[in-house]
């Protein structure tokens, strides 16, 4: 059983540690808040658990090996170095972390004290988004994509209101790039590999950072266009496009619809995938297969896999924001 902790209550750890329960893998044991009653408000209806308001307290309890880190983004670098140094696998959300730099010392420091990092990027995880990568190479060349991850968030009233919440402000990493693009360019790099060129146009709000932006990355012979936004909602839906046909996807983000069309022949191939009600499930899962068989050389190249796409992403979003003119606090470390 991995005895889990948990930073931030928000909804998404309540969503990840039900999907954690479902697997029947994991226990809650630790909830880790700046306040105690929020802790125990969030803990509660988890049974039996150890409550710290500071974090030396929570990363030394003993029987909790593994901690899922959802605050604020530029928060989860300090985090995810101390419960690593504490000798605790971390399961850090996305975007895992604000630079480059952040990225490669976690990863080397994750290393050297022999635990894992994990960085929670959901749709790479689906079984849907690998029975799409396994169609990919069975088609003709691919001429290109267009992906598409834009929601209205609910804190932009804020921010219309002269206010600076969490996922809009560059204190904390936020953004659209930073909070929904991070998606699709996970889909892009996950399944062709990372660009040879990126360029990033970016609407930015008062505060700083993105609201709405355009994406193109480039590979050898095609491009993907990327929308990204968190001041508008969108329907589109995402296509890959290959010399004998279009592959048309609801999304690249919780996959339940992917159709290909035949040019020739006019006939519409639809591939078996669907989204689980909870998505959090397989990524747990996954992460369960790793911590537990840490041994395992197979499961060993299924990680160094996730986190060298971990390290791919990042670097990818980092010269993107670097292109739109978008500063984190975090940058000027
Ligand atoms: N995978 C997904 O589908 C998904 C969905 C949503 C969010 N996320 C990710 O989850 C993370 C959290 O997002 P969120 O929207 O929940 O963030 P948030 O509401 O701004 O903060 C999350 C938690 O962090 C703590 N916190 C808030 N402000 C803080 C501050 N100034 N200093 C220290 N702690 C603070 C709070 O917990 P306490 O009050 O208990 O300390 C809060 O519940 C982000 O990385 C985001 O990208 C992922």
């Amino acid at each position: 059983m991995i005895h889990l902790g948990i930073i931030g209550t928000n909804w998404i750890t309540d969503q990840f540690v039900q999907a954690a329960h479902e697997t029947k893998r994991y226990q809650l044991v630790a909830v880790y808040s700046r306040k105690l009653a929020t802790a125990q408000r969030f803990g509660e209806k988890y049974g039996d658990i150890e409550y710290a308001t500071d974090l030396d307290t929570f990363f030394g309890l003993a029987h909790m090996d593994t901690v899922y880190i959802a605050s604020p983004n530029s928060l989860h670098f300090e985090q995810a170095k101390q419960g690593i140094l504490a000798g605790k696998n971390v399961i850090v959300e996305k975007p895992a972390f604000s630079t480059p730099e952040e990225m490669a010392e976690i990863i080397e420091l994750a290393n050297q004290q022999q635990v894992l990092f994990f960085e929670a990027a959901r749709n790479i995880h689906e079984a849907s988004f690998s029975t799409v990568a396994e169609f990919l190479p069975t088609r003709g060349a691919i001429l290109g994509a267009n992906f598409s991850y834009m929601k209205y968030s609910s804190r932009y009233d804020a921010v219309l209101a002269g206010e600076e919440p969490n996922i809009f402000s560059p204190h904390f990493s936020g953004g659209a790039l930073a909070d929904l693009g991070v998606y699709p360019i996970y889909a892009a790099v996950a399944w062709f590999g990372k660009p040879q060129d990126v360029h990033y146009f970016a609407r930015k709000l008062p505060t700083g950072v993105d609201g709405i932006g355009t994406a193109v990355l480039r590979y050898a012979d095609f491009d993907v266009t990327i929308q990204t936004g968190k001041i508008a909602d969108s329907e589109l839906r995402s296509e890959i496009y290959f010399e004998d046909g279009t592959l048309d996807l609801n999304a690249v983000n919780a996959i339940e619809e992917a159709a290909f069309y035949e040019r020739k022949t006019k006939q519409t191939q639809v591939l078996a995938v669907s989204a689980l009600e909870n998505p959090m499930i397989e990524e747990a899962q996954d992460f369960a297969d790793i911590i537990e068989n840490k041994n395992d050389p197979q499961q060993g190249q299924r990680y160094e896999e996730w986190v060298e796409l971990a390290r791919s992403v990042n670097e990818t979003v980092a010269l993107m924001r670097k292109q739109a003119g978008i500063v984190f606090d975090a940058d000027k470390k």
